[in-house]
């Protein structure tokens, strides 16, 4: 009960926040309601992957902003998840004639047959926070450091546990990665590895599960569901005595996850503390959680940035200007490197997050309550 319920919260607030940002006319989903743009520069697509997580809904609902400021209107889509349903929302929107497309891709190869009719109709297509890949056809990619992100969560781990501080260990340590078909679920699993690695090869940290390899421990759609399953199997397969210290999570509806089959198997009393558990994307649930004392750590990344930089992209490259880009060769996607704009994601804790969040200006003080 007390699992499912974790996972019902964090539903519950992003279908809330959908609620709102609906009522706002902000979430335009297969339709035009926008309010704000005038259409002199035309209307933008923009394909999210899911209203499931609050990240994506504030993604779009920023994007849909930044676009309107700059004379756009826009059209705004959920894939709900499913790669078949986002290939038809983005056919869809080519049909209606979009003047440029914004994609967060749900299934990272599965976008090729669609892009090139949006090649054909002269659309240009930005990638947005996951890279597209195996086609020629995105001409951008606005994301954040990805590679950074899982060092942040290592280093985390490592600092917390207090290895580079002098403690030897071994602590006993899980690790979940997120969807195979996401392009950025290696680099946060290998920047988080390239810090973790040596101290597993030291047994100073040690993975009693055995499961190390990427492919063992991804997670189909970042699901906290499917995660706090494979927790709970690991937990009944590998801990029947001694404790688990420390679980990688990449992303915070993983965590929720991880955290629910924890406290089912007792974690959480003084005699048995939660492990340090890192995470990503500062969702409110996760925020609250820290702030309770049972996920240690997040990743925040300023999503009102990212759309800034992804409207700045399309609208740039439909005037005939060349957008901004930071990084010209980490993000070859099979066929072609894409120039991105790389934005820096900031660890967050307990310690730290009223001054970066609060202070920030991403949630206030209440919303935290
Ligand atoms: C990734 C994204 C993360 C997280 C995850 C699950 O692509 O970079 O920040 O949101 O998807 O939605």
């Amino acid at each position: 009960m007390r699992n499912r319920r974790a996972v019902l919260t964090a539903t519950a607030t992003a279908a809330a926040l959908s609620l709102a940002l609906t009522a706002c006319g902000q979430n335009s989903e297969g339709g035009s309601k926008d309010k704000g743009g005038d259409a002199k520069g035309g209307t933008i697509g923009i394909a999210m992957p899911t209203k499931s997580s609050e990240r994506w809904i504030a993604d779009g609902a920023n994007v849909v902003k930044n676009l309107q400021a700059k004379g756009y209107k826009t059209k705004l889509v959920f894939g709900e998840d499913n790669p078949d349903t986002q290939v038809s929302q983005i056919e869809n929107l080519i049909t209606q004639g979009v003047k440029g497309l914004i994609v967060a891709a749900i299934d990272n190869k599965s976008l090729n047959n669609v892009l090139q009719e949006a090649a054909d109709a002269h659309i240009p297509v930005i990638a947005y926070d996951r890279l597209i890949l195996g086609t020629k056809n995105v001409d951008y990619y606005a994301s954040f450091d990805n590679e950074k992100v899982g060092r942040l969560q290592g280093s985390y781990i490592v600092h917390k546990l207090g290895l580079d501080g002098g403690k030897k260990g071994p602590f006993n340590i899980e690790l979940f990665a997120g969807s195979n078909d996401d392009n950025n679920t290696k680099y946060f699993f290998n920047g988080a590895m390239s810090v973790l690695q040596p101290y597993i090869d030291k047994k100073q940290l040690v993975v009693r599960s055995g499961q190390t390899a990427l492919n063992k421990v991804t997670t189909l759609r970042w699901d906290g569901t499917t995660a706090q399953h494979r927790m709970e199997d690991v937990l009944t397969s590998s801990y029947r005595s001694g404790r688990v210290d420390a679980v990688l999570s990449p992303y915070d509806g993983i965590s929720i996850g991880i955290l629910s089959a924890l406290k089912s198997d007792g974690y959480g009393s003084a005699g048995k503390p939660l492990p340090v558990v890192t995470g990503q994307d500062a969702e409110l649930a996760s925020v609250k959680s820290i702030i309770a004392g049972e996920q240690t750590q997040t990743v925040y990344k300023d999503t009102r940035e990212l759309a800034k930089v992804a409207a700045s992209m399309v609208d740039d490259t439909l005037k005939g200007r060349k957008p901004q880009v930071n990084d010209a060769k980490t993000y070859d996607n099979g066929t072609k490197v894409v120039p991105a704009y790389l934005l820096q994601p900031v660890s967050v804790d307990k310690a730290n997050y009223r001054q970066v969040l609060v202070d920030g200006g991403y949630y206030t003080e209440s919303e935290l309550k």
